[in-house]
């Protein structure tokens, strides 16, 4: 697969399209109009400036990787894409209705896979052209440094499906992992329990804002304290997938923390609006309690 198309040009979308063309591949990152698209290979643009500043690529490898990057509006020129990694909004409906329209032009060979962080495989898999050649593959925020890759299965997914995102993976130079499909797969099965405990002890007060993070980084080796680390993912998700698990399983122990409801509900959904357990709109974050 020579090119590969990404929907979704926000922040997983763009780190995806980022080190695909990294890895030689031409991708066509899409968006719902074509500014947003834009808007994403700006961004791109800057992450590998800051690259070549750092003296980690060369400013011919910057050049390469962006002329491989076409902006698109919509999925309908993914005919010829070997593999399409959907990255849009995490809403199940929004995603059924693109797999629905990039079905429409997707080759009989072609691969999609999306980069759902919660919703069930196998079901999303009913809205895709053919759930054999339907899978998950998780990437981990932000794209170009983290390791990691899931890869998860659906029901239908064939070997075949899963052998070629396999290798797509470990020519990005990911570390590739394979999930059931269960709630959470294995990372946010993990790693929402620990944040959502933050939250309890927080709200319980059993320590301050800044000695829960900081027990955790030192305390553990974690390069962002848990409560850091949900308003870098955004706490809107962090509860989208706490529930989740809660739903999925049936387990009181995943049951979400209220005072992690309430930041919800206060709309501080974390550093995308500048404020979610800390403040980020000075120089420093500030603890909001
Ligand atoms: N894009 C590209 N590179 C980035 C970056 C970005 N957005 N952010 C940071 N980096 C690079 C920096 O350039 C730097 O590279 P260098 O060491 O080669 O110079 C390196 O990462 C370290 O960055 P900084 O020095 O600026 O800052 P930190 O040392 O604080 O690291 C961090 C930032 C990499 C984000 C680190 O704090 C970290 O790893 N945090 C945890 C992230 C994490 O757990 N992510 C997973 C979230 S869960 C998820 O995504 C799943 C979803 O389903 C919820």
């Amino acid at each position: 697969m020579k090119t590969i198309g990404v929907i979704g040009a926000g922040q997983m979308g763009a780190g995806i399209a980022q080190v695909s063309a990294q890895a030689g591949y031409h991708v066509l990152l899409s968006d719902v109009d074509l500014a947003r698209a834009e808007a994403g290979k700006a961004g791109i643009a800057k992450a590998l400036d800051r690259l070549v500043t750092k003296e980690k690529i060369a400013a011919e490898a910057r050049d390469a990787a962006l002329a491989l990057i076409e902006p698109v509006a919509g999925v309908e020129t993914m005919g010829p894409c070997g593999l399409v990694i959907e990255a849009a909004t995490e809403r199940e409906e929004i995603k059924r209705a693109i797999f629905g329209t990039v079905g429409k032009v997707l080759g009989a060979e072609a691969i999609l896979a999306s980069n759902t962080s919660s919703i069930p495989i196998t079901r999303l898999a009913q809205a895709s052209p053919d759930p054999a050649r339907f899978m998950g593959v998780h990437f981990f925020n932000p794209v170009p440094v983290m390791g990691l890759i899931e890869l998860i299965r659906g029901l239908a997914t064939s070997d075949a499906t899963v052998a070629s995102v396999e290798a797509f993976g470990q020519s990005l130079g990911k570390t590739i992992v394979h999930a059931n499909d269960a709630p959470g797969f294995i990372v946010n099965r993990v790693l929402m329990p620990m944040i959502n405990e933050a939250c309890f002890a927080l709200g319980e007060g059993v320590a301050t804002m800044q000695d829960i993070d900081t027990a955790c980084m030192l305390g553990l080796n974690h390069p962002m304290g848990p409560l850091t680390l949900a308003d870098f993912i955004g706490l809107d998700t962090c509860l989208e997938i706490t529930r989740v698990l809660f739903e999925g399983t049936g387990d009181p122990k995943f049951r979400p923390a209220p005072l992690l409801v309430k930041y919800v509900e206060a709309g501080w959904y974390g550093r995308k609006v500048q404020r979610g357990f800390y403040d980020y709109s000075g120089s420093e974050p500030v603890p909001t309690r």
